[in-house]
């Protein structure tokens, strides 16, 4: 990862390789008219000219004979009252990009222009510092050595105006460095290949967490699991020669008597169905099934290096859903951990299964709220495509606050209705509970299913099935898993701390 340093100055008085200027569009002449002077008045005419305006993306290389720095590069944010915490993070990948693609090592970034509204400032310098930690995340573990590897920006000064700001500044980047280890740890384990990635390693990878952060992690292996009654998940689990488990892992940061706040996560490390197989196209994309679990173990691991004062206890339901000779079939009733029936039409509704007893189990720790997250139905992509994850739940101030944490950290949350008029299709003619709803309204069905199981607390359900997985490269985020969920999960437990 990138290096990042707060330096306090003047930046007519620096001496970089590269300063580098953000700049909204408009009233160019002006921001700029002291270091055209010492650029010979060169910035004016590429304003003139049109060839840089401000707008988002636009840069604009300039060198410097002078002694001071070597080059100043001016990067568009487009317009300021639009700009966002997304801007601000794909300015900084945008500059990182930039520099890599040309050997420039080192920069300084001047981020007083940067203020996005009154008392802002401290906002946009976070999410400037994730754009720029995050622009060099690849997953290439498996990759051979390329002979000419894509080199990474080393080392960024981050320029502010006075050394009052600066301690607070400081925090800011260890923060944002914090979060981005979290996301890029739920980004590996979304990226890893099914072949290497059994619900065991899950568990493993849990346990690595909570020794590495001093939480407490417990894991219940399937006798515990046949013993306490986990028939939905054992009946997903059943396909599959891996040995499923139960992750838990519990975070003390608040007070003893405060109820924690839980997160719980689908980890389907591997989902092809079972024997209502999947179509082969994409079945490959099916290893990022676990995206919930990856967000939840990212998130417990950030919360625990920022050492938030709250409680927190994460379960993790870890199986694999293939068809086999043992495999579960459409027909079979499952009993779950709650008592409530369960008929099977379609083995690939296997999420809610493995979800209803996590949600079950999570009760035993008398929590204040639920949040679980799930690549849960592919209704959820034909609803809101891969701009944002889908909020259902049985508290709308639950899933009001968690909107809200999505629209200050950029990733967008939008709420379905979850109506008592939905229950009825998924109500059971052999069994208490369908776990399909047939095709209207797939994603509701399937949060009105987790609703049964989660009567006795506050709950809300965050399908993420668009938004885990990005199909192609964009700034910051490469094809594959995208981390959804970590920074999103932190910005909302930020706020219950407050
Ligand atoms: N994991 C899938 C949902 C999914 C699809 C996530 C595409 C990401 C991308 C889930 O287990 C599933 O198969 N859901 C079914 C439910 C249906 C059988 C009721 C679906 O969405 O088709
Ligand atoms: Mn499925
Ligand atoms: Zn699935």
């Amino acid at each position: 990862m990138t290096k990042i340093s707060i330096k306090v100055g003047n930046r007519l008085k620096q001496k970089s390789a590269c300063l580098v200027l953000p700049a909204y569009e408009g009233r160019l002449k002006t921001a700029f008219a002291e270091i055209d002077q010492l650029l010979q008045g060169r910035l004016q005419k590429a304003f003139r000219s049109r060839e840089f305006s401000g707008k988002a993306g636009e840069t604009l290389l300039v060198h410097s004979a002078e002694g001071g720095n070597e080059r100043f590069l001016l990067v568009g944010l487009g317009a300021k009252k639009r700009a966002t915490s997304v801007s601000l993070r794909n300015l900084g990948s945008q500059i990182a990009a930039y520099l890599n693609e040309r050997h420039i090592g080192r920069c300084l970034i001047d981020v007083n222009p940067l203020s996005l509204s009154k008392g802002g400032e401290i906002e946009a310098l976070g999410a400037l510092c994730e754009g720029l930690l995050l622009a060099d995340y690849r997953f290439d573990t498996y990759l051979k050595q390329e002979e000419d590897p894509p080199s990474s920006l080393q080392a960024v000064a981050l320029l502010i105006g006075s050394s009052r700001d600066k301690a607070a500044a400081e925090a800011v980047v260890s923060e944002a460095e914090a979060i981005c280890r979290g996301i890029c740890r739920a980004r590996d384990l979304v990226n890893l290949p099914g072949n290497h990635k059994s619900p065991l390693f899950l568990a493993e990878t849990a346990e690595q967490i909570a020794r590495d952060q001093g939480l407490h992690c417990t894991l219940l292996p399937r006798a515990e699991l046949e013993k306490q009654g986990f028939g939905a998940l054992l009946g997903v689990a059943q396909g599959s020669v891996r040995e499923p488990y139960l992750i838990v892992l519990e975070y003390h940061g608040g007070t003893q008597e405060e109820r924690p706040i839980a997160l719980v996560g689908k980890g389907v490390v591997f989902d092809a169905g079972g024997i209502s197989l999947k179509p082969a196209d994409k079945m490959d994309e099916m290893k990022m099934d676990m995206a919930g679990a990856a967000a939840v173990l990212g998130t417990m691991q950030a919360v625990a290096e920022l050492k938030l004062p709250v409680n927190l206890v994460a379960v993790v339901p870890a199986v694999e859903n293939l068809p086999s000779g043992t495999a579960y079939r459409p027909g079979d009733i499952l009993t779950s951990l709650s008592g409530k029936t369960i008929e099977v039409l379609n083995t690939d509704a296997e999420g809610r299964l493995i979800l209803a007893d996590a949600l079950t189990w999570v009760g035993r720790y008398n929590p204040r709220v639920v949040i679980d997250l799930a690549t849960m139905t592919g209704a959820c992509i034909v609803a809101l495509g891969h701009h944002a994850s889908a909020v259902l739940g049985n508290h709308d101030g639950l899933a009001r606050e968690l909107i809200k944490a999505g629209e200050r950290c950029g990733e967008r949350l939008w709420q379905l209705p979850l109506w008592e008029e939905y229950s009825a299709q998924i109500k059971g003619d052999f069994g208490d509970i369908k776990n399909s709803g047939g095709r209207s309204a797939g994603t509701i069905t399937a949060a009105a299913f987790l609703k049964h199981f989660a009567e006795d607390y506050t709950w809300a359900h965050l399908d993420i099935a668009g938004t885990a997985w990005a199909d192609k490269n964009t700034p910051g985020s490469p094809r594959g898993g995208t981390g959804v969920g970590v920074r999103l999960l932190i910005e909302y437990l930020r706020g219950q701390c407050a």
